[in-house]
Parts: structure tokens; sequence; C-alpha cells
């Protein structure tokens, strides 16, 4: 049967109607013109029983959803660790869909497995991993998280006389499980996942800033009862900074435990040779969580679980069916090291993101957005009633407005301006609960923000404040 011309039109019109988004948001603020109840009336009728022409379904998508948006995308948005969906990586992942391409496996896209294979290098290589790693191209860090963990898990149970593929964890003996008090909630829900149960953890204090406290983590691994999986992390969701990784992994590896880290952005520190000292030791960690949608600005969801340890990974991930030819002995599987089988060739996007900005344009971005993170907390912090918590090391900081004021009205003041930046949508910023007060958090993780953004950012932010203060 001929293609259908007037279904393939469709990609021509998603084409135009992306890059007119695109060039609107290229300046835009990040906030939606419509809700989520309006959009929702647009769309609730029933399920339609007659089908309708592929253009004007596409035409109808973006006519009734695209004033929902939230400006991802935008240069001024800073409220959750978001990257910018790159263009580049845009445009791959449309082929990618175009394409229609499973990476099950090599017999199933001999393209999407080579590529991946390739992007899994890349990555290492920037990342300054050991090449000996393996990488699972994931939906994102939750799931790479959740990865890293099963890995460990086995391999610490398996050393342990456990065979956790075949007996599953009925009887098996308990694992201790180390972790700092401000890690991030995915990685309790990865523990989760795992059957280790979220509670069920020993509990590293930190410093005011989130790092672990090298003193309590001995202490931690010295109380430890069997096999130890300890978790560290590369970038504190709300302060960027990392755990001593250089003063923690020889006190892992005393123990014959395994290191997880999670570094869904803080990992990119490490392609950056201005800031990759912020990191220094993580790469004698044991298994790593990052994300490509944060730091490599490619489009969702785009995740990857690495592990030193390929063997345990494999373990822990593989699955055998006969209808699925295995790889030849010199290709690398890559459906041995994700939960799913058929899945997204995520590589496609991952390796257009490298390609398009190499080593050097990732660790300009990375050295950027720091920088710009540093000017506007610098810039806050000579606001009178601004409490800028932490000076950021990395892209991430968190502030407070009329702490001097107490800290319940602190709370409350830090809210109301919060909800006035919002309103006045410049910027988009929002609200993040730091040691149980409320704060602002900032989070400049996008290729798209200038100077001049930081600045009409901050001069938004003063704005506001002035504002709630009036009317207080
Ligand atoms: C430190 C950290 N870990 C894990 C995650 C979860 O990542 P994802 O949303 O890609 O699953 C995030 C997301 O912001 C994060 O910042």
């Amino acid at each position: 049967m001929a293609i259908n011309e007037s279904d393939l039109a469709a990609l021509d019109v998603a084409a135009t109607r992306a890059k007119d988004f695109r060039r609107r948001m290229a300046t835009a603020d990040a906030t939606p013109t419509a809700d989520y109840d309006t959009i929702h009336a647009r769309f609730d009728r029933p399920a339609p029983d007659e089908g309708f022409d592929a253009s004007a379904v596409v035409e109808e998508l973006v006519t009734g959803a695209e004033e929902g948006m939230r400006g991802l995308v935008a240069p001024r948005f800073y409220a959750w660790v978001n990257g910018s969906s790159h263009l580049a990586g845009v445009a791959a992942d449309w082929l990618t869909s175009a394409w229609g391409q499973n990476c099950a496996g090599v017999p199933m896209s001999p393209a999407a497995a080579a590529v991946e294979a390739v992007a899994a290098r890349w990555l290492l290589e920037l990342l300054d991993l050991s090449p000996e790693c393996s990488v699972g191209f994931v939906t994102g860090a939750t799931v790479a998280n959740f990865v890293g963990l099963a890995a460990a898990r086995n391999e610490q149970l398996r050393k342990a006389g456990w065979n956790v593929e075949d007996d599953g964890l009925f009887g098996a003996p308990p694992v201790s499980v180390v972790i700092g008090a401000d890690a991030h909630s995915t990685v309790f829900q990865a523990l989760r996942y795992v059957g280790f149960g979220a509670k069920r953890v020993r509990t590293v204090a930190t410093d005011s800033f989130g790092r672990m406290l090298v003193s309590d983590f001995e202490r931690a691994l010295k109380e430890a009862d069997g096999p130890v999986v300890a978790i560290g992390q590369a970038g504190q969701i709300n302060t960027g900074v990392s755990d001593p990784f250089a003063e923690i992994v020889p006190l892992v590896r005393q123990t014959d435990g395994w290191l997880h880290v999670d570094g869904a952005f803080g990992l990119w520190a490490n392609v950056s040779k201005r800031h990759r000292h912020l990191l220094e030791g993580v790469e004698l960690a044991d298994s790593w969580a990052t994300d490509g949608h944060k730091w490599l600005q490619t489009p969702y969801d785009c995740g990857f679980a690495i592990c030193r340890n390929e063997a345990a990974h494999r373990r822990a991930m593989d699955l055998t069916a006969s209808y699925l030819a295995p790889a030849g002995s010199h290709q690398r599987h890559p459906g041995a090291y994700v939960p799913e089988l058929s899945r997204r060739a995520r590589g496609f996007a991952t390796w257009a993101m490298i390609r398009r900005l190499g080593r050097n344009g990732i660790a300009q971005m990375v050295d950027e957005d720091v920088r710009l993170a540093k000017l506007m907390a610098a810039s806050l912090a000579e606001i009178d009633g601004v409490e800028v918590v932490n000076q950021p090391e990395l892209n991430q900081f968190v502030v407070r407005f009329g702490a001097d004021r107490g800290a319940d009205e602190g709370d409350r003041l830090t809210l109301a301006t919060i909800e006035r930046i919002q309103q006045d949508a410049v910027a988009y910023l929002g609200s993040s609960l730091w040691h149980d007060r409320w704060v602002m958090r900032v989070s400049v993780c996008s290729i798209q923000t200038t100077e001049d953004d930081a600045l009409l950012t901050v001069q938004a932010i003063k704005d506001a404040w002035q504002a709630v203060q009036d009317a207080t």
C-alpha cells in the first residue's frame, strides 16, 4: 500500500507548529496562558467513533494544548531541574519516532543498538568514568537509581551467598543501606522498588548544605551489619552540593560495600575542568544515575544507569526470550542494562546532543549556568530582607524572604513572594522545603539562559518582594 500522503503531511504541520512555538519560547516567560481545567475542558469529549485527518488531528492538538504549555524550554525557567529540550536533540528524537525503532536488541534495530553503543562510550568519556563501565539508557534518573540499586543489591547479596535473581528477597540476609539525610526523594522511591524500603535505612547526618558528614558516614558503616549499600549524591536538589566522595569511597571499600551515586544533574560537572573538583573521587563509585534531559539538554525521557561491574548490571537487568536473537559477541546488547524490553531508542538523541555541543560546548554550558547562578545569588543577597541560604558552588541555590522577621513569618513571606513572582510572569520559580523551612529554589540548568535573562529575573524577584512588603 502506498504511503498515505495526508498522514505524511502531518509531519510538516508538526514541524511548522513546533518551530513557531520554539521561536516564541526563545524570548518568552515560562507561564502558560491556559490552566489545566481549561485545557481539560477543550479535550474532554467522548472517545471518537470515527477517525480524522492526521494533519487536522495535529492542528487540533496544537490549538487545544499549546496555551497550557509551561515554558520548560524558555530561558527564564528555574523552578525544577529541567534541561531545555535542545532542538538538535528534538530533531533526533522526532526521527527516532519517525523511524519507529525499538531498541530492544541488535536484530530489532541494528542502527539504534550501534548508535546507543557509541553514545554509551561517549558518555563515559565525557563524565570521566572508566571505559569498562556499562550504561543503560532509561527514562530518567529515578529509574537509573532503581537500576543502580538493583545491581548493588544483587551483587552485595551474591557475595554473601544469596542469589536474588533466582531466589528473590524472602529469607535473604539483611542488607545495610546507608544514605544521606538530604538525598533526593526519588532515591527513596528507588529503595522501595528494590524491596529495601524507604525507611529501613541508616540516615547519615549532613552539613547545613546537605553534604554527608564523613564522621557520621564512618559511624554508619561501622554499625552496619551484613552487606552494605551506600548511596551518595552529586548535586543536591536544593543547594547543588556533592558528597565528599574522595573521603567516603575508601570507607565504603573497607567494608566491601557498594557506593551508588545519584548524579541526576551534578554528575555533568565532571565534564567541566573548572568544576570537576567539586566531585573529586566520584569516579571511584560503583554505580551512577544521571539524566540526559537535564544538563545534556536532550528532550524527555532520557537518563543513564551506569555500573562499574558490568556483569552485576547485566545479571540484575538482562532478559532472554527464545524469539530474541542474542547480539553478536562483539556487539553491545542494548536491552541488557535496562528494566524494559520494548523501548524508545534514546541513544539517537543522546548521540545528537553530544555531537551538537561537543565536550567543550557541554562544559561551557555548565560553566555559564554556574556563573549565572552565582551572579543571581550575589545580586539577590544585596537586597534588604532577602537571605541567600547558600551561595551556589554549582547551579542550584535557595532563597528566603523576610527570614529576619522570624521563621514562620519568613515562611509566609517566602511563599507570598514566590506567588507574586509567578503572577508577574517574567520568570518562573517555585518553592521547596529546605531543612523544614520554605525556600525559593533557583535552578539554572538551561543552555537558553543568558546574563540578560538572569538580570531580568533578579529585577523581577526584587519587584515581587517589594510588592509583598508594600501589601503587608
Ligand atoms: C538529584 C536528583 N535525583 C533524581 C532526580 C529524578 O530525576 P528524573 O526526574 O529524571 O527521574 C532529580 C530530578 O530533578 C534530581 O534532581
